[in-house]
């Protein structure tokens, strides 16, 4: 697809610079005295190494050339040449636009520095990420640490390079990390420099860090992109959601003075901070997370800032407030010493700055029972992005009143995506999590962004928990992670697993152990399956070992109870039971066409389970999206 925005705003390019930077900070200032018709030309600086901006640059077709001239590059997606506050630039979306420099340096090395070298970057993030890169070339995979890169983890800037001089056999990053914190839809400076002594980064022309661990040339990796507005390389793939006015990198260091010298033509976009929407609005209305005895977590996001607090209480009107939350406008407050299995109404109120409120509807909560009260959840898996059989699964799910819900990962289709959050998930299961907690697990699609951990609240590091409802204790799982004996996440789980006294042992995560799907353990139709992932079999072991009764998993878009499982064979005596269960809204998956030894009902459709448990009975049901009965199963422990 042509860019059409981008190519627009590049051919476009002389004069029209939305923000005028005195002087571009790496070329030489155009002659003041021009001709009215008469484009002023650039004198480029010859260490200049890439450059592209409002006025710099220029597209070609599907790509661009930038200003030195020494970059042909790739336009991804289509960045959108917009304005924000005082400055205009190149909005990138966060899930489809960057560019990229060069598809792969073991091929083009054009535009990158071997020593000396200045990064520069005018931007703007709107949404941080854990990783995220403004502009840079590196691989960051385990030990091995090479390249470079200019960009932001969480709300912070950072620059990180590897030398030549402290390679430690397959490199070794250093990352310098900015004392400024990042705030949305607002305009930074940020500049990187290194000598081959010393690494330095400047945001908003101040010296925010600096090492000396690093000497000697650029250490870069054998293969790698060369990227703007992608924290790219073989393991991660992170968009930047934000706006880029200029970037640059010039092989040459330039002093603190010039830094500043660059910085202050400019400053007034950083005074500038955004005005949020106009009318006060529930973005996403109240939802609960992490049901305990005697606590609950609230939370909500609106559009304009303000500060955050439940009402709460055992009949109307209202007797209780939670403690004021912090300012912003994604709320989160947890209520502790409630009753146990108490229901309780709630409703949740924000007020900003010049005092005016809003407030939800009154809803409903309740906190989690007793080990010897009856209970109910539902299981749902895979929603990804189909809001109309999100909707319909949720709004059954909650007609047989759940307790609680378990949800088996990719909660959506893209993490990144923010609406998806909002207007997909959240709004589509609003009915169920207003009223219900789910308790989530994270799947491939969720990439890991920040959005998990930000609308989610689970205990750190959330990507893996344990919790007790009733009779019954949870380990929630990130497959996504290793899971080998000497992974963290395998300790965690044998140490959990180990001190358990529950009923009711339950493990959950993403990616089945067990399944007979058509193609995604091998092309059955064309080779053999390994019948699940191979990787997560180490976890059967400990299943095995320590009574997990039911391991769930999602990632396969369809149902399926497989036989009880010990040491690879079925065994009812001693099994493990294994559920797929990914069928809450991403396309629809089948079994491999041949029956498969571990199945014992397979199915293919939209659907959810409903586990109902009392004392040492359970039993399991799953419902097609018409509300039908599909299967059932029943465990009555001696
Ligand atoms: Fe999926
Ligand atoms: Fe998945």
């Amino acid at each position: 697809m042509i860019p059409r925005s981008l190519a627009l705003a590049l051919s476009l390019l002389a004069g029209t610079a939305g923000v005028c930077f005195a002087q571009a900070p790496t070329a030489t200032p155009a002659p003041a005295a021009q001709p009215a018709e008469a484009k002023p030309k650039k004198v480029i600086d010859p260490d200049l190494l890439f450059k592209v901006g409002v006025s710099a640059g220029k597209v070609r077709g599907t790509g661009f050339v930038d200003e030195s001239g020494k970059v042909r590059g790739q336009i991804v997606g289509n960045p959108m040449k917009t304005t924000l506050g005082p400055g205009e630039g190149f909005r990138f979306n966060g899930t489809t636009d960057w560019l990229v420099l060069t598809d792969d340096i073991a091929t083009s090395r054009a535009g990158l520095p071997v020593r000396d070298f200045t990064v520069s970057a005018w931007v703007s993030i709107r949404e941080t990420t854990q990783y995220g890169s403004i502009i840079g070339c590196a691989q960051d995979n385990g030990g091995e640490e090479q390249g470079w890169m200019l960009g932001y983890s969480h709300d912070a800037f950072y620059f990180a390079l590897a030398s030549e001089g402290s390679n430690d056999g397959d490199g070794k990053l250093t990352y310098l990390k900015g004392k400024t914190e990042i705030k949305p839809d607002q305009w930074y400076h940020v500049t990187a420099t290194y000598d081959g002594r010393l690494m330095r980064l400047f945001v908003n022309g101040e010296i925010e860090a600096e090492s000396r661990e690093q000497s000697g040339n650029v250490l870069y990796p054998a293969s790698a992109p060369y990227t703007l507005g992608c924290y790219l390389d073989r393991d991660e793939k992170f968009p930047m959601n934000g706006m880029f006015l200029e970037v640059s990198v010039l092989g040459r260091v330039i002093s603190p003075a010039q830094v500043v010298d660059e910085f202050t033509p400019g400053a007034r976009l950083t005074a500038y901070e955004p005005s949020f929407e106009s009318t006060q609005r529930f973005v996403v209305k109240p939802y609960l997370q992490f049901a305990t005895l005697d606590g609950m977590t609230f939370v909500w996001e609106t559009s304009r800032p303000g500060t955050g607090v439940v009402e709460y209480g055992e009949t109307l009107p209202y007797t209780e407030r939670s403690p004021m939350g912090s300012e912003g406008t994604l709320h989160e407050i947890r209520l502790t010493g409630l009753k146990p299995e108490t229901p309780y109404f709630y409703r949740v109120r924000t007020i900003a700055a010049d005092g005016s409120e809003i407030v939800s509807d009154d809803l409903t909560f309740q906190t989690a029972v007793h080990p010897d009260t009856p209970y109910a959840f539902t299981v749902i898996g895979d929603t990804q992005k189909n809001e109309p059989v999100i909707s319909a699964l949720q709004t059954f799910a909650y007609s047989l009143r759940p307790n609680f819900e378990i949800h088996l990962g990719d909660v959506v289709n893209t993490g990144a995506d923010k609406r998806e959050w909002t207007e997909e998930l959240l709004k589509a299961s609003w009915p169920l999590m207003s009223r219900v907690c789910m308790y989530p697990s994270l799947g491939n699609h969720e990439e890991n962004h920040s959005n998990y951990y930000n609308y989610f609240s689970l205990p750190s590091p959330e990507c893996w928990y344990t919790y007790t409802y009733g009779n019954a204790q949870f380990f929630v799982l990130d497959t996504n992670k290793p899971v080998d004996p000497d992974s963290e996440q395998y300790k965690w789980l044998e140490a959990e697993l180990s001190k358990s006294t529950a009923v009711w042992k339950f493990a959950y995560h993403h990616h089945p152990i067990y399944s007979s799907d058509e193609n995604d353990y091998g092309d059955t139709y064309k080779e053999k399956t390994t019948f699940g992932d191979p990787r997560l079999r180490v976890l059967a072991t400990l299943y095995e070992k320590y009574d997990v009764d039911i391991a769930f998993s999602g990632h396969v878009h369809c149902y399926e109870r497989i036989w009880p499982i010990a040491q690879g064979k079925v065994d009812q005596e001693n099994g493990v039971r294994y559920i797929v269960s990914g069928g809450g809204g991403g396309g629809l998956e089948s079994s491999g066409p041949s029956r498969a030894w571990l199945t014992q009902r397979a199915y293919r459709g939209h659907h959810i389970c409903y586990v109902t448990i009392h004392g040492k009975t359970l039993q399991l049901q799953a419902f097609d999206l018409e509300g039908r009965l599909f299967d059932q199963m029943d465990i009555k422990k001696p």
